[in-house]
C-alpha cells in the first residue's frame, strides 16, 4: 500500500474512525498521479460494446443520460461544457487500474466492487446526489471542486433520468487536484464539479441490501435442498365445502415448510458462490492459442500467474470459491491458493500441487500468466 494513501492514517485507525462512518480528504494520496488514461482512450473504451458507459449532460433541474456504447461521432457533436463520460470496471479492461485497486487491500475483496472512472468538462457533474456504499474519489487529471453536506433529507428530484438530490445544502468545500482523494461513506450528500478538463477515479465498494441476500440465499436454498416425504391424509373427513383448504392441510403443509433448515455451512456456500458470482455482463476469454500445459508450467514456474482481471477469488475456512463456483483444495494447495486469493498473484516458482488446477483456469481465461 502507498504509504500516503490515507493521509498518515494506519488501515486500522482509518477503518476504526473513518470506514462507513464519515468522510475524509486526504491532500496528495497517491503522489504523482495523474491518471491511467487520456480522454480518448476514455472515448475509445466507450465506443466498445463490453464495456459498461454512460453520458451525462446539464446542470441544475435539466439532466439527461445516454448509455454507451457510443460512435466517436457522438462525442464531436458535444458543448464545451456540462457533461461527463463514465466508464464502468476499468480495472477489467487495464491492467494498471487492477494495479490501482491492489493498494486497496485493506478492504476485504469480497467488499470490492470496481474502479469507475469519469471524464468531464468545465461544469460537467452527475449533480448533488448520495451513493449507498463506500466510495474513494481519487482525483487524477485537472482539478474537481467537491461539496458536501451531512443533511439526512435525501428526497430526489422526481423525473430525473438520475439520482439527484431536490434539495443539497453544501457544508463543506474542496478543490481536489491529481492524486488528492475524498473518501465518502454510504449516504453521505455530496456533489463534484469540473472545474477544468478532469478525471476522477472512483473506487467505489458494494454492500448488497438484505432483500439480495434474502433473494439469492433462497434460489440457493432450491438449488441444494433436498426434503423427503410427501403430503399425506389417512385421516381425511368429509368436509362440509369441498373448495375449502382445511385447517389441518394448511398445518401439515406448515409444518412440511417448517422442516427446511439450513446451517453455517449452507451460509457459507452461499456467501462463498454469491460474493465470488461475477456481474452478469462479465465474460471471460479464454487465450486465443493457449500454451499447452508443458509449455503453461514452464512459464508459469518462470513468471508467476496472475487472476485475471475480472476474476473473483476467495475463501471461507478450508472452501474456496472463484467466479461463482466453489470447491475443496488439497492441504497442500491451501497456502498457495490464499496466496492467489489475497494479492491476486503467486510469484515464481508454482507450487507443485497447483498445476493442474491453474492450468485450467488458465484454459478458461480465469488466470493468465504473467507475461501473456
Ligand atoms: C464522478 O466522478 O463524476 C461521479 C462520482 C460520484 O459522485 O460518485
Ligand atoms: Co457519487
Amino acid at each position: 500500500m502507498i504509504k500516503t494513501l490515507l493521509g498518515g492514517l494506519s488501515p486500522t485507525r482509518f477503518l476504526r474512525d473513518y470506514w462507513h462512518k464519515r468522510p475524509l480528504l486526504i491532500r496528495n494520496a497517491v503522489p504523482g498521479f495523474q491518471g491511467l488514461l487520456t480522454p480518448d482512450d476514455m472515448m475509445h473504451l466507450a465506443s466498445r460494446d463490453d464495456v459498461e458507459s454512460r453520458l451525462v449532460r446539464g446542470s441544475g433541474t435539466h439532466w439527461s443520460l445516454d448509455d454507451g456504447p457510443f460512435r466517436k461521432n457522438d462525442f464531436k457533436r458535444l458543448p464545451k461544457a456540462e457533461w461527463t463520460l463514465l466508464v464502468q470496471s476499468l480495472n477489467h479492461v487495464l491492467p494498471e487500474a487492477d494495479a490501482l485497486l491492489a493498494h486497496f487491500n485493506f478492504i476485504p475483496h469480497a467488499r470490492l466492487d470496481d474502479l469507475m472512472v469519469s471524464y468531464a468538462v468545465p461544469g460537467g457533474s452527475v449533480g448533488p446526489h448520495f451513493d449507498s456504499y463506500d466510495v474513494f474519489l481519487l482525483q487524477g487529471q485537472g482539478h474537481r471542486r467537491w461539496q458536501i453536506s451531512t443533511q439526512t433529507d435525501l428526497g430526489l428530484l422526481e423525473g430525473a433520468p438520475l439520482k439527484i438530490l431536490k434539495q443539497f445544502k453544501p457544508e463543506e468545500e474542496w478543490t481536489l487536484g491529481p492524486g488528492d482523494m475524498l473518501y465518502l461513506p454510504p449516504h453521505a450528500a455530496h456533489y463534484g464539479v469540473a472545474v477544468d478538463d478532469c478525471m476522477t477515479y472512483s473506487i467505489g465498494f458494494r454492500a448488497p441490501t438484505a432483500e439480495e441476500l434474502a433473494y439469492g440465499f433462497l434460489t440457493h436454498l432450491q438449488d441444494t435442498l433436498a426434503m423427503e416425504g410427501r403430503y399425506a391424509d389417512p385421516d381425511l373427513r368429509l368436509q362440509t365445502h369441498p373448495g375449502e383448504i382445511s385447517r389441518g392441510m394448511l398445518a401439515q403443509i406448515g409444518e412440511m415448510v417448517a422442516r427446511i433448515q439450513w446451517n453455517k455451512r449452507d451460509i457459507a456456500e452461499f456467501a462463498g458462490r454469491y460474493l465470488s458470482d461475477p456481474k452478469p455482463n462479465v465474460f471471460f476469454d479464454a487465450p486465443d492459442t493457449p500454451l499447452n500445459r508443458t509449455a503453461f508450467i514452464r512459464q508459469a514456474d518462470k513468471k508467476g500467474v496472475a487472476l485475471d482481471p475480472k476474476s473473483r477469488l476467495l475463501f471461507a475456512g478450508g472452501r474456496f470459491y472463484i467466479n461463482g463456483e466453489a470447491f475443496t483444495p488439497g492441504a497442500d494447495e491451501i497456502a498457495g491458493l490464499q496466496q492467489l486469493a489475497d494479492y491476486r498473484r503467486l510469484n515464481p516458482p508454482l507450487p507443485v500441487a497447483l498445476r493442474e488446477r491453474l492450468h485450467a483456469w488458465y484454459e478458461s481465461g480465469w488466470l493468465e500468466t504473467e507475461s501473456s
